[in-house]
Order: C-alpha cells, then sequence, then structure tokens
C-alpha cells in the first residue's frame, strides 16, 4: 500500500540533502509493498521526479541525492487506479506545476470531478484519483481564494479515503495536510517537522507524535502546526470550507519507540526479527499492565456479555480471550469477525462490553463494528499496539500491547501479545470472583512467559529450517486443533497461507471428519496444535490423519503421549494451559517464514496484502 513523507526543515537542519532524507524516509515505507517512488522537493528550483521501480533504483537513476530544499514530499505508490507506469507515480500536479500533491487512499467521487475539471479546461496526464486533487486546489485559486483556503476547499469535495501532503509554490513555507480514513502522522523533530503514513518513516529524527483525526487538515511550517477539523463535506461552489482550530497540545505523545526498533538490526526480514523479539515484547507488555487495569477490571466484572470483535490475526486472539473470559473470567463472551460482527448487534447492549483487538488500531471493518456497538450503548474497551490511533480514540478504554513496531506485514509478537494482554484481563476478573489457586498458577507461568518463549524458539529454529524444505514442496495443508488449540492451528494456517501461498487451512480438529478428510492422502501435511487436556480426543484425530497417509507434524506440550504417533514433534515447556497457547504458535510462526523463504518469497512484502487494510 502507499507511502507517504512530507518534510520542512528550517535552513541547515540536516548535514545532507533533503533528497537523500526522503529517500531513507521512503526506505522505511518499503514494507507497505509499492510499484513506483516519486518527490517533489522546493529549494533553489522546484523539482518533481518520479518512475516506476524500486525505490533505490528510482533514487539512483533520477538522483534523489543530489537535489536539496527546505521542504519535500515523497511517495511510493502501489497501484490503484491505472496501471504501474511513471505517469500514474505519485507526486501529482496542476496544470501550471505549482501544486504538487501525494496521497494514500481512494476518492469515491474522482470520476465526476475529474469530469467537472475538464470541462473548465483542466489537463489530466495521468490515470488516478488523485490528480484531482492538485486542479481542484489550482481551480479554487483561480476562483480568487488564497492557497490554503483553495487546499481545504478541494479537500471538503474529496468523498473516500486519503492522506493528503501537499507543496503549494504559491505557499512555499507550508506543507498542507488532511486525513480521513487513511492513517497520517505528524512527527515533530528539532529543526524539521514531518508528515507520514506511518511512525517508522520518521523514527530516525523524531518520536515526539501527533495522530490525526478523521476529518482534520492543516498545515506545518517548519516551526509550527495548525490543526483544523472539516465541519462539512463542501460543494463546487465558492463559499469557504467550514473549519474549526482544534487545539493539539494535549495530543502530542512521545513514544517509548527507538529508531533500531524499525530496523532489521541483522536479520534478513523484518519478520524474523519480530518473531525473536517476542520474549522482550511479552516482558514489556506484561509488565506495562499493572498499571492501567482497576477501572477495566470493574467494568468487565458489572457487564453482562463480553463480544470481541476483530479481523485476521487479531481474531485468533480474540477467540483465546473469549475463551479465557468463559473459562476463568465465568462470562459469556464471544469472538466474532469484525466485517461479519453487525449481523450479531442486534442484542449488545448498555450492560455489554465489546473488546475491539486491532494491532494496528485502524482496521476499518473494526472501527465500523465499534461504532455499531458504541450505538447500541455498548461500551468499548481497545486492544492496540498503535497510541491514539482510530480504534483506542473511539472507545471507552484502550490497553495497549507494548509490542514496539511491526513492519512485517505478518502480524507476529502483537499477536503474542494480544493474547498475554487478554489472559492478564481475564485473570484480573478471576482474581475478583474466586478461584485463587489456578489463578496464582497462571501467573507465575504467564510471568515466565517471556523466558518460556525465549527457549522454544532457540531450540527449534534449525529443526523448523530444514522442515521448510521439505513443506516448500506442499501446496495444502491442514490445521487442527481443539479448544486453546484451534484459535492456534488459524494462526498457524494464515500465517502460511499469507507468506508462504501454500493452501492451509485449519479446523477444529474434531470437524475434519465431517468433510476435510476427504482431501488427505499420502504425505499430506496435518499439523496438530495440543495444549493439554484435550490429548486423548486428538490421539484418535491423529489417528485418522495417519491411517490416510499423511504426514503428522504435532506441537504438545512435553511427555505428551501424541507424539509416538507423530512425524515431526515439538515438544512444549509445561506451561498452565492458558499460557501455551502464547508459546505453540512460536514453532508456526517460524514453520511459515521459514517455508516462504524457501519457496523464494519476501516474507515482509507478501503479495496483495497490506499491514493495515482501511478499506471496507
Ligand atoms: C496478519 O498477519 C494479517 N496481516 C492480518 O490478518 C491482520 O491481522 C488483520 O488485517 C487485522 O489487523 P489489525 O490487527 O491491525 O486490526
Amino acid at each position: 500500500m502507499c507511502g507517504i513523507i512530507g518534510i520542512i526543515t528550517v535552513p541547515g537542519a540536516f548535514n545532507e540533502p533533503l533528497g537523500s532524507i526522503i529517500k531513507k524516509c521512503l526506505k522505511n515505507l518499503e514494507y507497505r509493498g509499492y510499484d513506483s517512488v516519486g518527490f517533489a522537493i522546493l529549494g533553489d528550483i522546484f523539482v518533481v521526479r518520479k518512475s516506476k521501480g524500486k525505490i533505490d533504483d528510482v533514487a539512483f537513476g533520477l538522483g534523489f541525492d543530489k537535489y536539496d530544499g527546505f521542504v519535500g514530499i515523497g511517495h511510493t505508490r502501489w497501484a490503484t487506479h491505472g496501471p504501474p507506469v511513471d505517469k500514474n507515480a505519485h507526486p501529482h500536479t496542476d496544470c501550471l506545476g505549482r501544486v504538487a500533491v501525494v496521497h494514500n487512499g481512494v476518492l469515491e467521487n474522482y470520476l465526476e470531478l475529474k469530469e467537472i475539471l475538464r470541462r473548465k479546461g483542466h489537463v489530466f496526464k495521468s490515470d488516478t484519483d488523485t490528480e484531482v486533487i492538485p486542479h481542484l486546489i489550482e481551480e479554487f485559486k483561480k476562483r480568487g481564494f488564497q492557497p490554503y483556503e483553495a487546499f481545504k476547499k478541494a479537500i471538503s469535495v474529496l468523498r473516500g479515503a486519503y492522506a493528503v501532503v501537499v507543496i503549494d509554490l504559491d505557499e512555499p513555507n507550508k506543507l498542507f495536510f488532511a486525513r480521513n480514513t487513511s492513517p497520517l502522522i505528524i512527527g515533530i523533530g528539532e529543526n524539521a517537522i514531518f508528515l507520514a503514513s506511518d511512525i517508522p518513516a520518521f523514527l530516525e529524527y523524531t518520536n515526539k507524535v501527533i495522530v490525526l483525526e478523521d476529518g482534520e487538515l492543516g498545515y506545518v511550517t517548519s516551526r509550527g502546526i495548525l490543526i483544523e477539523k472539516l465541519l462539512k463535506p463542501g460543494e463546487l461552489d465558492d463559499e469557504l470550507a467550514m473549519t474549526e482550530i482544534v487545539d493539539y497540545k494535549s495530543r502530542i505523545k512521545v513514544l517509548d519507540w527507538t529508531p533500531e526498533m524499525a530496523k532489521k538490526g541483522g536479520y534478513p526480514h523484518f519478520m524474523l526479527k519480530e518473531i525473536h523479539e517476542q520474549p522482550g515484547a511479552l516482558a514489556a507488555t506484561i509488565a506495562g499492565l499493572k498499571e492501567e487495569i482497576d477501572g477495566i477490571v470493574d467494568a468487565l466484572l458489572k457487564s453482562d456479555k463480553i463480544i470481541f470483535v476483530a479481523a485476521g490475526t487479531s481474531y485468533h486472539a480474540s477467540l483465546l480471550g473469549a475463551l479465557y473470559m468463559n473459562n476463568l473470567a465465568e462470562k459469556w463472551s464471544m469472538a466474532f469477525i469484525s466485517s461479519e460482527a453487525r449481523w450479531w448487534m442486534s442484542n449488545i447492549g448498555e450492560e455489554d462490553i465489546v473488546i475491539a483487538v486491532s494491532q494496528s488500531g485502524e482496521t476499518i471493518d473494526t472501527l465500523v463494528a465499534v461504532r455499531e456497538a458504541k450505538r447500541n450503548g455498548a461500551k468499548v474497551l481497545a486492544v492496540s499496539n498503535i497510541i491514539d490511533s482510530a480504534i483506542p480514540r473511539e472507545s471507552d478504554f484502550v490497553v495497549y500491547t507494548k509490542a514496539g513496531p511491526e513492519i512485517g506485514v505478518a502480524a507476529t509478537k502483537t499477536f503474542t501479545t494480544q493474547v498475554a494482554v487478554l489472559l492478564y484481563l481475564s485473570l484480573k476478573v478471576a482474581e475478583r470472583i474466586g478461584n485463587k489457586r489456578i489463578i496464582e498458577e497462571i501467573k507465575n507461568d504467564l510471568a515466565k512467559v517471556p523466558e518460556l518463549a525465549s527457549s522454544v524458539l532457540s531450540r527449534y529454529e534449525a529443526r523448523i529450517k530444514s522442515l521448510s524444505r521439505i513443506l516448500k514442496k506442499k501446496t495444502n495443508a491442514f490445521y487442527l486443533g481443539r479448544g486453546f488449540g484451534v484459535p492456534i492451528a488459524m494462526e498457524g494456517a494464515l500465517k502460511m497461507k499469507e507468506i508462504a501461498y501454500i493452501h492451509a487451512e485449519a479446523y477444529p480438529a474434531g470437524e475434519s471428519k465431517h468433510g476435510p478428510i476427504a482431501l488427505v492422502e499420502k504425505d499430506f501435511p496435518v499439523v496438530f496444535t495440543s495444549i493439554g487436556e484435550e490429548e486423548e480426543l486428538l490421539q484418535s484425530n491423529i489417528e485418522e490423519m495417519r491411517a490416510r497417509g499423511a504426514w503428522i507434524i504435532t506441537i504438545a506440550r512435553k511427555g505428551s503421549r501424541l507424539f509416538s504417533i507423530s512425524d515431526e514433534k515439538f515438544e512444549m515447556p509445561n506451561a498452565n494451559e492458558y499460557v501455551m497457547p502464547i508459546l505453540s504458535i512460536l514453532p508456526l510462526q517460524m514453520l511459515a517464514y521459514y517455508t516462504a523463504v524457501a519457496r523464494g518469497y519476501d516474507p515482509d512484502k507478501p503479495r496483495n496484502l497490506a499491514k493495515t487494510v482501511t478499506v471496507i
């Protein structure tokens, strides 16, 4: 998905040309996937350069490093409207070449705007939706609007999703910006202010941020920030856009993220680095929880039903959360895929709590479910890794995982930290209702989980690497479990699908004989995830698969009877069954990673996927 950077500086802020800084920031967004690259820089001259291709090649070809200036924008494009060719790369400009725009998102009304602008004599050079923005700004300036007013007016007539950053030569000391649905963040540096679609873009220069909200727009100068709220959608008339000034001071946050966290640190891929960061991420998350929990536990205790809404990996964490809430906290609880949640909301009301789990905090399906829950009067608790992102902002309570930046598109450390948070919350509720003995045992094992995770990672990496050489030749796989093992099977299969492109399906093991087993033949890979007490039941499922020649890979606790009937064995430390899922997923993350690499794919940039999904 597209990446945006905008920078405005005081003279001499950097000891290298602004073009090099833009290139570096774009490299930090490379993981998002893209097909074209471009920049615009204003210094002694105004240059706009763009091309299809990879950042290093394009930057070399177009000489990014030789251009210096005090204000610049850069973009990596992931084609939506029009093929990945030079003319469709960003920035896009107006007829006079005085306005340059970079944009993420999709404009719904661009065709009608384009037609109106064409009739007024504007000439379009690309197939993109974005190009209407510079022409709209140009059009409003022609009608007598001041540049910033023209920008605001242009934004007010857009419908759809956008994060936009604009250089206008008629107001050269400002970078205009606007956000609706697509994330945009301001980074406040010593001698420069940044705008980016994602924090890692500028983390090397500052960790002081303001996360913009939907409907906000404004400008930054080298020393100042103006944020306004758009009060209503505009028309193509001559009325000024209606906005009001936002007091953002209390929204400035200093993150405890370091630039090293957003670098590969010697690992070949972010995903592998993030897999190995899990012990530290779990320790930081668990340590951080103590401060923020009491009010949330009160609300959970008082609630009638606890409903989880989430997508993808976060949904798998939510399935565990619901099991924990039912079994530990003794609350009726269920998890729903957020895009489906609307069909389950009619009986949710004021007495219920909806827990929205989203590492990015921006997933639109989950945000829509949150809004629906709130409309019905339910209280919402967000579990997210990104401070001040949309879902936490719209929720009544928030718990942050402290996983640090997760760059790989495939979620790993955010998953295990989400599960740790949900287990901790359930434990806290359980503590208030009694049952002390089991709680102490789980708490002790949860405290040990960083250390246990570290031992699982180091013990099995080499074995998994060699196993991936067999798995890479397979086209299908089943992942089966029971109870707490089902979400782990689902998450393991999702990882395999999304980065290694092997068709991997997960089922509750008991369900396999009701249909899926028809596919099993000699050497068909079946991964079993056993957490503990369901072992006896799983034994017969393994036997059924073995009888059909399946190749059995089993993840189970130390000493499990399942190992004697399995081909490949991954022995997990003896932790409490509530804690085991956090450990059992680790070999499956590595299995997917190494299989993707063995098949020649880049696990950090899976095809067709985006880290943050802001389209319904
Ligand atoms: C995970 O590996 C996937 N990339 C994806 O399923 C992801 O978990 C999903 O899009 C939800 O994202 P969120 O946690 O940011 O809401």
